[in-house]
């Protein structure tokens, strides 16, 4: 069954073929520009070969930067008629076409990691981006929080896991009747029951028309946008973002006022996701205060934010135990699991490495390296793909995916 006689090589040659000068595109045809948090994991895989491509990466990221602080979740180097929708669709003005969302922040940590692995090579590139890194950050501050100081996605794909059981409740309360006639692409490329559904898709385009409508003005589209969930992925990526942030401001003598008190408050945002009931960090509507009730891979995020708890670490040791391929993108337990669609099952590699960074960093070396090791056995068997069925093993949606080579080289391939 291992046709992937040299990982290493593919894995870097991936990297190289979706290389489009100076950005990384995460797989040709499905996502033909440069997404956001996709970037961050390209640089960690870069650095393992070519440490200055790795910071041209998160370089050419922040050249999207609009000059509120904001960092788009897509930045539309040059038209593909491949992806819908495209510039046309968003209808933003900031200085490189793009979407008018973010993604969850890993900027600030993918570069610190990657400052560590060479301070000397990195020390002036880290410098240059800090005050960039700073403002998103910023930016993150004043716009998404709910009451709790928890973190917020306005649409599903703000916080990346696009058909996340976690928001069924909030999409099913959007009217979409009106949202007219358009063409998806995504299935053109790759098998529809593999993607989201059209039921989602409508509605995810709803929201951008919702934004456009507002001219993407934050102060109106939190009033006059009807999804908004803090969500364990956006909450624990802000919370370690700034953590990253104060550590390189502190090494290299840079003022960062305010992220001493921006940490209290998104440690306490953290906290206030934990779902008593369900004992997991859960998402929850930031309109209603209900709980989603999602087991998701981000609920094991919590060690990457610097958060413990003895819950979710039983809760892993479980599902490392009884999941052949871990961590699945939703519980395999739940009613609504589905071990092919996307975010509602499927293991997803980068996650996994993110997860394994909290657990080692946690002293969980033991958990850390169990699943690294799975992990690693999973692309070495399946290939690069861009999910993984958590059952089976096999690969779905995109291949020779961009973030799933660089976890290779970063983390799953490296003993
Ligand atoms: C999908 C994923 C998202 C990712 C993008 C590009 O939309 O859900 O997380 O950033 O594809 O790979």
């Amino acid at each position: 069954m291992n046709q992937h006689t040299n990982p290493d090589r593919e894995a870097r040659n991936i990297l190289i073929s979706n290389d489009r000068g100076g950005y990384t595109i995460p797989t040709e045809g499905l996502y033909p520009y440069q997404w956001n948090w996709d970037s961050a994991i390209a640089a960690l895989g870069f650095a393992q070969f070519d440490i200055d491509r790795a910071w041209i990466e998160i370089e050419t990221l922040f050249t999207g930067q609009w000059t509120d602080g904001m960092v788009p979740h897509i930045l539309f180097h040059q038209q593909d008629d491949g992806y819908f929708p495209g510039p046309d669709v968003w209808g933003c003005d900031g200085p490189i076409p793009s979407s008018g969302i973010i993604q969850p922040p890993l900027a600030a940590t993918m570069a610190r990691k990657i400052w560590e692995q060479d301070t000397d090579a990195g020390e002036a590139r880290i410098r240059e981006l800090f005050p960039q890194m700073l403002a998103w950050h910023q930016w993150i501050m004043k716009w998404r929080l709910d009451d709790h100081g928890a973190v917020c996605t306005t649409h599903p794909w703000e916080a990346g896991r696009d058909n996340a059981p976690d928001w069924d409740k909030a999409m099913a309360r959007i009217d979409a009747s009106d949202v007219g006639e358009y063409q998806r692409r995504d299935t053109s490329h790759v098998n529809s029951e593999d993607r989201p559904t059209k039921f989602d898709y409508d509605r995810y385009i709803k929201l951008v028309q919702i934004g456009r409508q507002a001219g993407w003005d934050q102060q109106a589209l939190l009033t006059q946008n009807p999804f908004r969930v803090a969500d364990p992925t956006m909450t624990f990526t802000t919370l370690r973002a700034a953590r990253d942030l104060l550590a390189i401001s502190e090494q290299l003598g840079l003022d960062a006022e305010g992220l001493g008190a921006d940490i209290a408050d998104l440690e306490v945002g953290a906290s206030s996701l934990w779902n008593e009931d369900l004992g997991v960090f859960d998402s929850r509507d930031a309109r209603t205060k209900e709980w989603s009730g999602s087991i998701s891979n981000a609920s094991y995020l919590c060690w990457y934010a610097g958060i413990e708890s003895e819950k979710m670490l039983d809760r892993l040791k479980a599902v490392l135990a009884s999941v052949p391929f871990p961590v699945p993108s939703y519980d395999t337990s739940m009613p609504n699991f589905d071990a092919r669609r996307y975010w509602r099952g499927p293991t997803w590699a980068f996650m996994n490495m993110m997860i394994g960074f909290g657990l080692a960093e946690m002293g969980h070396e033991q958990r850390a390296e169990e699943l690294r090791v799975k992990t690693k056995e999973l692309i070495s068997t399946y290939g690069f793909a861009e999910y993984f069925d958590p059952i089976s093993g096999s690969p779905a949606g995109g291949n020779a995916f961009t973030w799933t080579a660089a976890v290779w080289l970063h983390w799953a391939g490296r003993d």
